[in-house]
């Protein structure tokens, strides 16, 4: 499959090499190329500059976001919260009409420092919002309550875990389960419409204290039932 990942940090970054490794043509989406390719350094993570990161990953191309969207079957929105919708604008409503739009971004509002608050919650959700801005797009939220590495690789748990998808659109929910199952989430709930990605969007600042009280971001969530 021809995935275009938009977003060029870590979730962008692995997502796009775990799909390559499972066999897909993934490119990388960002909002000016050039300037993505000049950047130096690392970030406030600690994770290299994308240049450092491409150069070990020559199979992933990177493009303006409307050149990714434009050439793929389906799209990953794997960027800030904040600059989602206008990523995705720039990515063209065009080039996102009848795709599955896998949302991987989480509401976490900055502005005040750490901890991140939600910017939307309770009433409403970032993949609700993105969805009422792009209406045909078949946006499904999925992935986002675990951490990169995990995304594509959940070996790394000492013990199974669950994953979540929400969507109005039943054919795209399937194509992300097989997805999540191609990398192994082989517990994977399908909560309802899209209005149920207010749950897992809101399990973020959950996780968020999860990873301080236990000094790893190497956590999931398991539904016993
Ligand atoms: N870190 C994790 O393990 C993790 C886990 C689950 C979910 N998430 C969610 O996944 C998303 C990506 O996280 P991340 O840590 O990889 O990267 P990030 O730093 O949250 O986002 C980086 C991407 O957002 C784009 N961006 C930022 N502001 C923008 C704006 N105003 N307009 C257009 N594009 C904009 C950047 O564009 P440029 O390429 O042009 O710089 C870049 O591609 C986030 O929503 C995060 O909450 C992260």
């Amino acid at each position: 499959m021809r995935v275009a990942v938009l977003g060029t940090g870590i979730v962008g970054r692995t997502l796009a090499g775990g799909l390559v490794a499972h066999g897909h043509e993934a490119t990388i989406g960002t909002r000016d190329v050039a300037e993505t390719l000049a950047r130096t350094g690392s970030d406030a993570m600690g994770n290299p500059a994308y240049p450092q990161w491409a150069a070990d990953h020559p199979d992933v191309r990177l493009a303006t976001y409307a050149d990714a969207a434009a050439g793929a079957e389906l799209v990953v929105n794997a960027t800030s919260g904040e600059g989602s919708i206008a990523a995705l604008s720039a990515a063209g409503a065009e080039n996102l009409a009848g795709k599955v739009l896998v949302d991987v971004a989480n509401p976490l509002d900055f502005s005040a420092g750490m901890p991140p608050s939600l910017f939307v919650k309770d009433t409403d959700s970032l993949a609700e919002q993105i969805q009422r801005q792009f209406p045909d797009a078949r946006v499904v939220k999925a992935f986002n309550i675990v951490n990169a590495t995990i995304m594509v690789d959940p070996s790394g748990l000492p013990s199974d875990h669950t994953m979540f998808v929400s969507g109005n659109d039943a054919d795209a929910k399937a194509a992300v389960v097989r997805l999540l199952e191609e990398f192994g989430h082989t517990d994977v709930i399908d909560l309802g419409d899209l209005t149920t990605a207010r749950g897992p969007e809101m399990l973020l600042p959950l996780w968020l204290e999860l990873w301080a009280a236990l000094g790893t971001p190497a956590i999931a969530f398991k539904i016993v039932r």
